[in-house]
């Protein structure tokens, strides 16, 4: 298998002026990464920065509930309330040790722009994080945050103005500024080595989870472990660790959108086909002619066309399951989370948890399910306050 693929998907669709920097890239993290100094200081930044081990928590209620034992993986405990850090703090140190002054993010939810804003404020690097216009406005909060971190954010107003496009001018910038500038991408998605880089680095989620759910059961492996998938970066990192033992049944869950016919969603692994976005053969959203078509999600961080080469792989091969949840289902598990776990949680978590409590009889009874909480609900809560609203109007 060529390096840069999962199985027939992967690669770099990328111009021609975009090859410099990847190869200084895969350089950078044969000599740095894998070397003891930067394995080192981001074990050390890990847990005393981010905070790790985030907890595994089994929730008593929601296990009487349904019958099963369900577990969540607390990544919204984290810094900065989501998985995002993990790698953030990853790139960003890979920045500084590759003596780059400046990084640049793309953002949707806002959590890989705060997370990016918080890594560069905390090693002294410039950073500049591009934003659709669309999630300036749903996402304001984060917004301010990462202001307050001293970063810029650029509202992009082309496209859908949402992730997609904010991508797209990431990339551009990083054509035209590559040499003081790293990429810091925010999910498995885009050329090698960013699917595999980004997963590396999310990776000790699943490792973490593993250990953590041997100590507290004596048993070795959970009949399932969930998680949603937007690019697919808190899936991977979760599902990496079990994908070699085969009785672990591997679930990822896409946004359906509101689930009407004809509707926008974000569903590109069941609903999507294989073509190329940012740089990478995928699955994705597209129309006859090849063009990316519009995606939707209440949660802004799963609303993308596209998703990780590796997730297109694990699916093509049949190793995971890839399953959708619409808008209500995931409002409906929030508020489940909310007043029977007192845990609010990030309306992207909630597809994890909705696919869960809404298909309980697709597991055996006591079954141990690790879903995925890959952050909290702080930012969400203006888009809650409407939904609330729309329900009491009926
Ligand atoms: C809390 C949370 N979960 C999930 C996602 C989706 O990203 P990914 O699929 O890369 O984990 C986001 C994206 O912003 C997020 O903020």
């Amino acid at each position: 298998m060529k390096k840069s693929y999962f199985g027939d998907f992967g690669g770099q669709f990328v111009p021609e002026l975009l090859m410099p920097p990847l190869f200084e890239l895969e350089k950078a993290i044969a000599e740095i990464v894998h070397g003891p100094e930067f394995q080192r200081r981001f074990a050390e930044l890990l847990a005393d920065y981010v905070g790790r081990p985030s907890p595994l928590y089994r929730c008593p209620n929601l296990s009487a509930d349904t019958g099963l034992n369900i577990w969540l993986k607390r990544e919204d405990l984290n810094h900065t309330g989501a998985h995002k850090i993990n790698n953030t703090m990853g790139q960003a140190l890979l920045a500084r040790m590759m003596g780059k002054p400046r990084i640049i993010a793309e953002t949707g939810a806002g959590q890989h722009g705060v997370a990016t804003a918080t890594a560069a404020a905390m090693m002294g690097l410039e950073c500049v994080v591009y934003m659709g216009a669309v999630d300036v406005a749903r996402q304001a909060h984060n917004v301010r945050r990462m202001e307050l971190l001293g970063t810029t954010v650029v509202a992009v107003h082309t496209g859908t103005k949402t992730l997609k496009d904010a991508t797209n001018q990431a990339f551009k910038d990083w054509i035209a500024n590559q040499r003081t500038t790293h990429y810091c991408i925010g999910s498995v998605v885009g050329p090698h080595p960013f699917p595999t880089l980004v997963r590396d680095f999310q990776s000790v989620i699943g490792r973490e989870a593993r250990s953590q759910f041997a100590a507290k059961t004596g048993g070795d492996l959970p009949a399932a472990v969930v998680a949603c998938v937007g690019g697919g970066s808190n899936a991977m990192g979760l599902f990496h660790e079990f994908v070699p033992h085969a009785s672990v049944r591997i679930i990822g869950v896409e946004a359906a959108g509101s689930g009407e016919p004809g509707c926008y969603h974000s569903a590109s692994l069941c609903k999507g086909t294989p073509g190329i976005l940012h740089g990478a053969k995928t699955q994705l959203l597209q129309d006859a002619d090849g063009q990316i078509e519009p995606s939707h999600s209440i949660a802004a961080g799963l609303d993308y066309p596209g998703t990780g080469p590796e997730h297109a792989a694990l699916k093509a091969s049949g190793r995971a399951t890839y399953v959708c949840v619409n808008d209500a289902q995931a409002f409906a598990a929030f508020k489940i989370l909310c007043r029977r776990e007192g845990i609010i949680p990030a309306l992207e978590s909630s597809h994890a948890v909705a696919y869960v409590l809404d298909n309980v009889s697709a597991f055996a009874p006591g079954d141990h399910v690790i879903i995925n909480l890959s952050g909290r609900g702080d930012k969400d809560l203006d888009i809650v306050e409407q939904l609330l609203k729309a329900e009491q109007k009926g």
